[in-house]
């Protein structure tokens, strides 16, 4: 699978990851086949937050039954309002995702009461209880804040918020400003959850999609986000080992550039 380097320390992180809202919801032997299956492609990254109710605990179990900790690149989020309630519900994410004494990156969910709990951050990465910092949002309306908090705060390492082919706001320039501040960014919602694929029922590939190595309107959907270098890492979510499968296909062969996205995006608002 293709790599890109997390700008602040340049280790590579595999572009395809798993992301757990509602796939996550409860235990089945499944899960331990879709987290192999990431595995083996040679992906890592497993996005969770206190806020997917069960979905950190079944993260743990899983990661516990196939003996996977050592492999993921283990990220969750800080959702709570001050700043000891913060460590209190960080250090319980430790436990409920069986993360051991490090998590690679611990973000703040959709900014809430991100002051308190970046002054608590900055001291664990110094400490080495968390190797990266993040931010997240899942509306396009946040840009301009999750830029405002990239702009003032250095040690944040990662951002993440939604984009995909259908809604396109990141391109105009946020993923810019990312790349200027060096700042690796993850992707949710690349497929709008179940969205994309009501979009395109019925609907052929086009002929030419075979060049860019693509056999799947997954493929599709993915390869369009990673057309762009400032993208780091999708987390599409999936209980099913099929769609993994198919979903880290995405992360391998050729990629699209800048002008083949734009044909790409033009064909799929045609449809
Ligand atoms: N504020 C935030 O920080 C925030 C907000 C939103 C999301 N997130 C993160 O981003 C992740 C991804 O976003 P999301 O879960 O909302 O939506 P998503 O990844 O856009 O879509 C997930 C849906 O797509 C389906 N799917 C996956 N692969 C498929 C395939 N190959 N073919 C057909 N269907 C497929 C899944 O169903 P199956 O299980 O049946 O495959 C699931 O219903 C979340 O899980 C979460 O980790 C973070």
């Amino acid at each position: 699978m293709h790599t890109r380097p997390i700008p602040s320390t340049g280790e590579p992180l595999p572009v395809i990851g798993l992301g757990t809202y509602r796939s996550f919801a409860s235990y089945t032997p499944e899960l331990g086949t879709v987290v192999n299956l990431m595995f083996e492609a040679g992906g890592t990254m497993i996005d969770s937050s206190p806020m997917y109710g069960a979905a950190e605990t079944v993260t743990g179990d899983v990661l516990d039954e196939i003996r996977g900790r050592e492999r993921a690149f283990l990220a969750t989020k800080v959702w709570t309002s001050g700043k000891q309630k913060g460590i209190n519900k960080m250090n319980e994410s430790f436990r409920k995702m069986s993360a051991g004494d490090t998590m690679e990156l611990m973000q703040v969910h959709n900014l809430i009461d991100t002051e308190a709990h970046l002054d608590t951050l900055k001291g664990w990465k110094a400490d080495g209880k968390i190797k990266y910092i993040g931010i997240t949002h899942y509306t396009h309306s946040a840009f301009l804040e999750l830029g405002d908090w990239i702009r003032r705060e250095p040690e944040i390492d990662f951002c993440q918020f939604p984009y995909s082919i259908e809604r396109r706001a990141a391109e105009k320039d946020f993923l810019q400003l990312c790349a200027d501040y060096g700042v690796a960014t993850l992707i949710n919602r690349p497929f709008e959850q179940d969205g994309l694929f009501s979009d395109i029922l019925g609907k052929p590939l086009p002929d030419w999609a075979g060049d860019l190595g693509i056999t799947s309107w997954s493929q599709y959907f993915l390869k369009y986000l990673l057309a762009d270098e400032a993208v780091t890492c999708l987390i599409p979510a999936t209980k099913n080992p099929e769609h993994m499968a198919d979903n880290l296909k995405a992360g391998s062969g050729p990629m699209p550039d800048l002008a083949e996205r734009k044909r790409m995006a033009l064909y799929f608002d045609s449809l």
